[in-house]
């Protein structure tokens, strides 16, 4: 697993730099938040889970992920790992997700649970709920013999990054993507020019 590039002096400087300006846009609510429950997500819960990850994981925002949030994930996490989704619920909807998965890796004693997805809605966020997603699926992936929890996020996503460090994670190890554009090779050229709609070779 990937996560974050603020090793070294010009990571942590960068961090200290944004941590500063992340912290003087902090929200001020006039009035507060209302009761938020969290609870484990049910079926009825996956469209208003979907739609609010659309809001919050754009594929501007999120280019080089190398998941991405779509329909076919959601579901699939959800019907093989639902026992460790969670919802917050305020005023009878879904204003925050905590998704995460226990993971066997081959030829290793150790069990980890990874926090695939964690999102919370604008008007929400900074009132502690993350906080509580994450705490409450923590003490799952324990009752499930988890010895390490693994998150990651993008390297720009500073408000992840405090957040995640807030909460106890570190050893972050830097993850580079790289891509190529296939539209030069001879090969996509050709078959373009042919017309060709079909995926396979
Ligand atoms: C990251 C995210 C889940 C945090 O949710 P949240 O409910 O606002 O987090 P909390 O209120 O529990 O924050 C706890 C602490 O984390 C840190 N933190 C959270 N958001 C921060 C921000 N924007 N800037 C700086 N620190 C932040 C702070 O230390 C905060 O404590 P404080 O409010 O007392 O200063 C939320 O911003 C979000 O949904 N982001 C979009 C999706 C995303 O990036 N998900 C993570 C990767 S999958």
């Amino acid at each position: 697993m990937l996560v974050c590039p603020s090793a070294g002096l010009v990571g942590k400087l960068a961090g200290t730099y944004f941590m500063e300006v992340l912290e003087k846009s902090r929200i001020r609510r006039s009035k507060p938040l209302p009761a938020v429950e969290i609870r484990e997500m049910e079926l009825k819960d996956v469209a208003a889970v979907f739609e609010l990850g659309q809001k919050l994981f754009t594929a501007e925002e999120w280019p080089t992920l190398y998941r991405s949030w779509d329909d076919h994930e959601l579901a699939l996490l959800f019907s093989n790992d639902a026992e460790t989704c969670l919802v917050a619920e305020a005023e009878g909807r879904v204003v925050g997700f905590a998704l995460g998965r226990v993971l066997d890796k081959p030829r290793s004693a150790w069990r980890y649970g990874l926090l695939m997805w964690l999102g919370v809605e604008r008007r929400f966020k900074r009132g502690g709920i993350a906080t509580r997603l994450l705490r409450q699926l923590k003490g799952l992936f324990i009752e499930r013999d988890t010895r390490m929890m693994l998150v990651d996020t993008a390297a720009k996503n500073h408000a992840a990054l405090a957040f995640f460090r807030r909460n106890g994670f570190g050893q972050e190890i830097r993850h580079v993507y790289l891509s190529q554009n296939l539209e030069n090779d001879p090969r996509y050229i050709q078959r373009n020019d042919r017309g060709e709609d079909d995926t396979e070779d």
